[in-house]
C-alpha cells in the first residue's frame, strides 16, 4: 500500500512539471524579420560591381589598338595589373602620346574597373 502511494505522488509531480514547461514554451516570442540578411550581403558585394560587358567592348573599341587585346601592350605600354584610379587618371589626362578623354563617364569608370580586375 505504501509503494502505491509513492508511485501516485511521483506521477502527480511529473505531470505538474510537464504542465509548467508547456506554458513557458507558449510564451516564447517567435523570431521575426531575419530574411533581410540575404539582401544586405548582396548589397555589400554590389559596391564593387561594374558593367563588365560594356567595359570589355569599350576597351576593345578604344584601348586595345594601343595596349593590346590582352593588356600587355602594343604601341602603348602594357597596363595589366594597374589600379582603377591609375587607369582613370590616365584616361582623363592622356599621358604622353595617349589622347585624353578617349572615353568619359560610365564608360571610363567601367573600363578602368575592368582593367584593374584583369
Ligand atoms: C593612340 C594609342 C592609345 C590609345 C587609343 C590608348 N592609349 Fe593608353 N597609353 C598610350 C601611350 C603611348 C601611353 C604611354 C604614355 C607615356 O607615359 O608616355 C599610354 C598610357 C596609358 C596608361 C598608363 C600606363 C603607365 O604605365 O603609367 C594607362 C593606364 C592607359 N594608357 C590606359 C588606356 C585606356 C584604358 C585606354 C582606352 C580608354 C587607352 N589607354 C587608350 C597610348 C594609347
Amino acid at each position: 500500500m505504501k509503494k502505491m502511494l509513492v508511485a501516485m505522488l511521483g506521477a502527480a509531480l511529473v505531470l505538474g512539471a510537464c504542465g509548467g514547461n508547456g506554458d513557458n514554451n507558449a510564451d516564447e516570442p517567435a523570431p521575426a524579420d531575419n530574411n533581410n540578411n540575404a539582401e544586405e550581403t548582396e548589397n555589400a558585394a554590389g559596391d564593387a560591381t561594374y558593367d563588365a560587358d560594356n567595359a570589355e567592348s569599350v576597351y576593345v573599341g578604344n584601348c586595345a589598338g594601343c595596349h593590346g587585346g590582352d593588356l600587355t601592350g602594343a604601341s602603348g605600354p602594357g597596363i595589366a595589373g594597374m589600379s582603377k584610379d591609375e587607369v582613370l587618371t590616365a584616361i582623363q589626362e592622356g599621358p604622353g602620346s595617349m589622347p585624353a578623354d578617349l572615353v568619359t563617364g560610365d564608360d571610363a569608370e567601367d573600363v578602368a574597373a575592368w582593367v584593374a580586375d584583369q
